[in-house]
């Protein structure tokens, strides 16, 4: 496919170590066994109701992509860039409104899967674009990230004190590629609460800490994922004078649905489905490490449902829609 420089101006970007992208490929790496398992979504759906059963998760994970698209509020024969773009159902939407989408991922796994379903997949990380501007083609008149931001800031970051840099930063780049009034809509699971997590404590793995408290958690899914949470305003603050926040919601209760049907989901898969334990078999031999930490974050300690669990839980979603100023 022929590829047109995009016609913006250089971005000037603060000076930041690069990122320690390696456990967030690897994450993805074992995470390309869900879709044996019936799973190729990878961040909350939009619920009506409590009803939890695969119609209604299917329903929910299309209305969440429907909902980020209405955000951006995109023409037909306009282009969107979905940061982060998984296995694809928001290029399949967008795609299905007469939008153009191109989506970028870190995961080569993922943009070989898309490219065979014929949706435009790149293996990007996002903090190159403003030095490859020319893979992606034409202009971009609205950005998308659902559920990829969590990863853009590293637990290194945060023991340097540079994660409102990392966000500023990512601002800054989408900001090059959209015009006065044009559209960036992310979804992202935050801290609860400013000061909640201690990246020194963090740093000394989930080992350090009594099983099931916070540390303990939050050490586990940084070691199996990779990525590091912004806290409530942070991103607001990360966002001045590039985006002003236009729209907001609360989606906690919504992560909490999917991430219970998921954990159902591959459980059963599990237990009944020869495919995956094949694919288990061959993670197994290749990223023994990285297997086990998602293991046993995902189903041993079930820190991943930890996050949206109970009456006050340690985490929450939120759903912004931020417009170019
Ligand atoms: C939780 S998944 C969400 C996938 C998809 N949006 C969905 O809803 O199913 C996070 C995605 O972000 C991508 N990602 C993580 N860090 C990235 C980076 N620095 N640049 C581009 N993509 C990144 C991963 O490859 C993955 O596709």
């Amino acid at each position: 496919m022929a590829t047109i420089a995009l016609p913006l101006p250089p971005v000037s970007l603060p000076t930041l170590q690069p990122h320690a992208t390696d456990t967030v490929v690897n994450c993805y790496d074992v995470l390309d066994l869900c879709p044996a398992g019936g799973v190729h979504d990878f961040t909350d759906g939009k619920y009506l109701d409590h009803r939890n059963d695969r119609a209604a998760y299917l329903a929910a994970q299309s209305r969440q992509a429907d909902y980020l698209l209405d955000q951006l509020d995109c023409r037909p024969g306009e282009r969107i860039l979905d940061i982060g773009c998984g296995y694809g159902r928001i290029l399949q939407q967008a795609q299905e409104r007469e939008l153009s989408a191109i989506g970028i991922t870190i995961s080569p796994t993922q943009a070989a899967e898309n490219q065979r379903h014929e949706l435009n997949t790149l293996v990007l990380n996002y903090r190159d674009i403003p030095h490859q501007r020319q893979q992606l083609p034409g202009r971009v008149h609205g950005i998308v990230a659902n559920g990829s931001l969590e990863h853009f800031a590293q637990l290194e970051d945060a023991l340097a004190g540079r994660v409102n840099d990392v966000y500023s930063e990512l601002f800054q780049i989408a900001r090059s590629l959209l015009r006065p009034g044009e559209r960036f809509v992310t979804t992202a699971i935050h801290l609860a609460e400013v000061g909640q997590a201690d990246p020194q404590a963090i740093r000394q793995t989930h080992r350090a800490w009594p099983r099931g408290s916070f540390n303990y958690h939050y050490a586990n899914l940084v070691e199996a994922f990779g990525g590091w949470y912004p806290e409530p305003g942070q991103l607001e603050r990360c966002a001045q004078g590039e985006f002003t926040l236009v729209a907001e919601e609360d989606g906690t209760h919504d992560y909490f649905l999917t991430s219970e049907y998921w954990l159902r989901q591959l459980k059963w898969s599990l237990v009944t489905k020869p495919r995956v334990w094949w694919a288990l078999g061959k993670k197994w031999l290749h990223a023994p490490r990285a297997l086990n930490d998602m293991l046993r974050c995902l189903w041993r300690d079930q820190s991943w449902n930890w996050q949206f669990r109970g009456e006050n839980p340690p985490m929450r979603l939120y759903r912004q829609t931020w417009q170019a100023v």
